[in-house]
């Protein structure tokens, strides 16, 4: 039988690994599920609704780690689970890849075979199982709730014997997953809504969901996307142009969303102190990236500012978190069914096909090493 454990998040993480409805299917499936008491309560998944799913609540981490072959997480895993963890067990989390590198090498030396559901390809077949799209669909409809409520005016038109009240202007910066979902939730709020993106495929999903395509449309536009789907370090003469542009557009909005992010490196920077200078009082900036820094020069990671002229920048962090329940729920989700790639059902073991492209492209650690190609290519 196939023991999986879940342990208790940091205080600064109230998502949880497992749901009660992915307990059911695990259980269905053969599989022993050990959670630490209270480890689902801050996304509303409390023991009992475990235990009514055939989970075992354990009293500690440790506990729920004895004889544990897989240890699903949100997080790494504490300096407490490491200690914990049996030669060859599986760890699955988001395990910040690309942050500090010693813990990582910690949670390596334990032989523990770790997957990082960060590198999860962004191919067809892994769809269920992409945890940044999960999350980030999440935090972009979230961003906006929030800007709309720290802007304290109305966002749609309303045209009312009094009066008519002007439809607030949202500008979305980066038109990845969080950024469509930025507009759609802007979009169905009634806001006047443009975007903004260095990839070319985004500007016809941006006019698909009835909002303006703002950006510098030159050659290296038409270039400035990877194989991958992802966005490409942009060369200093295209910032250049693109600051301009932003820096006529934003002066006019009310409420802005920055999600831009490239992979591996920090947020890059697309309003500028200058810029926020020259914006309405009243308006507001969500900035998505500011866990990666920033895509707004004066954000500050995990606090809402009031700048000298009245403009408010949001920089929680974390954003999917602010939605718990459903970001448990769907990320709960992505794990099961990437699960499904090494669970042997019949059997009741756990059978890891590694030639499979999913299996490859998350794997991080093995046998007491750094794995990725990201870590060995950084190495070399
Ligand atoms: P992300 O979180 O890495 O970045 C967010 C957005 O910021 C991206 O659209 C990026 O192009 C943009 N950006 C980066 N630098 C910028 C700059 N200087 N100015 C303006 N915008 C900038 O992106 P996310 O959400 O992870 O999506 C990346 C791609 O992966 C997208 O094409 C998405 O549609 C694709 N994707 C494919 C999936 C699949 O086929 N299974 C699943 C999910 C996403």
């Amino acid at each position: 039988m196939v023991t999986i454990a879940v342990t208790a998040e940091p205080e600064n993480e109230p998502r949880v690994a497992v749901s009660p409805d992915t307990v059911k299917k695990l259980v269905a499936s053969g599989c022993k599920v050990k959670i630490e008491a209270g480890a689902g309560l801050r996304s509303r998944c409390s023991d009992e609704a475990y235990t009514a799913q055939g989970a075992e609540i354990a009293a500690s981490g440790a506990d729920a780690l004895k004889g544990a072959d897989i240890l699903l997480r949100v997080r790494r895993p504490s300096n407490e689970d490491i200690a914990q963890l049996a030669p060859g067990a599986v760890v699955v989390a988001m395990l910040d890849p690309f942050g500090d590198r010693s813990e990582l090498e910690a949670l390596a030396a334990t032989k523990a075979t770790a997957f990082s559901m960060e590198f999860m390809p962004r191919t067809t077949r892994a769809q269920s199982m992409d945890v940044l799209s999960s999350q980030a669909n999440l935090a972009g409809y979230k961003a906006v709730v929030d800007g709309a409520a720290e802007f304290g005016a109305a966002v749609p038109m309303m045209m009312t014997p009094a009066g008519t009240v002007p439809a607030a202007k949202a500008f979305i910066m980066g038109v990845g997953v969080a950024g469509l979902q930025a507009i759609a939730t802007a979009r169905r709020l009634g806001a006047i809504v443009t975007a903004t993106d260095v990839r070319p495929d985004t500007k016809e999903q941006v006019q698909s969901l009835g909002a303006k395509f703002v950006a510098v449309e030159n050659e290296e536009f038409e270039q400035a996307q990877t194989a991958g789907g992802y966005a490409k370090e942009m060369s200093a003469e295209y910032k250049a142009q693109q600051a301009e542009l932003v820096a006529k557009h934003v002066g006019g909005q009310d409420i802005v969303i920055t999600t831009a992010l490239i992979p591996g490196r920090p947020a890059p920077t697309l309003i500028t102190a200058e810029m926020v200078a020259a914006m309405k009082p009243g308006s507001v900036i969500v900035d998505l990236a500011a866990e990666r820094g920033g895509n707004c020069e004066l954000t500050k990671p995990g606090e809402t500012i009031i700048t000298d002229n009245g403009v408010k920048i949001v920089g929680t962090e974390n954003y999917a978190a602010t939605v718990p329940v459903n970001a448990s729920a769907l990320y709960a989700r992505n794990l099961l069914s990437f699960l499904d790639l090494m669970i042997d059902k019949k059997e009741g073991k756990l059978e890891i096909d590694w030639e499979d492209d999913l299996i490859q492209g998350t794997l991080i650690a093995k046998d007491g090493a750094l794995v990725h190609p990201n870590f060995t290519k950084q190495a070399a």
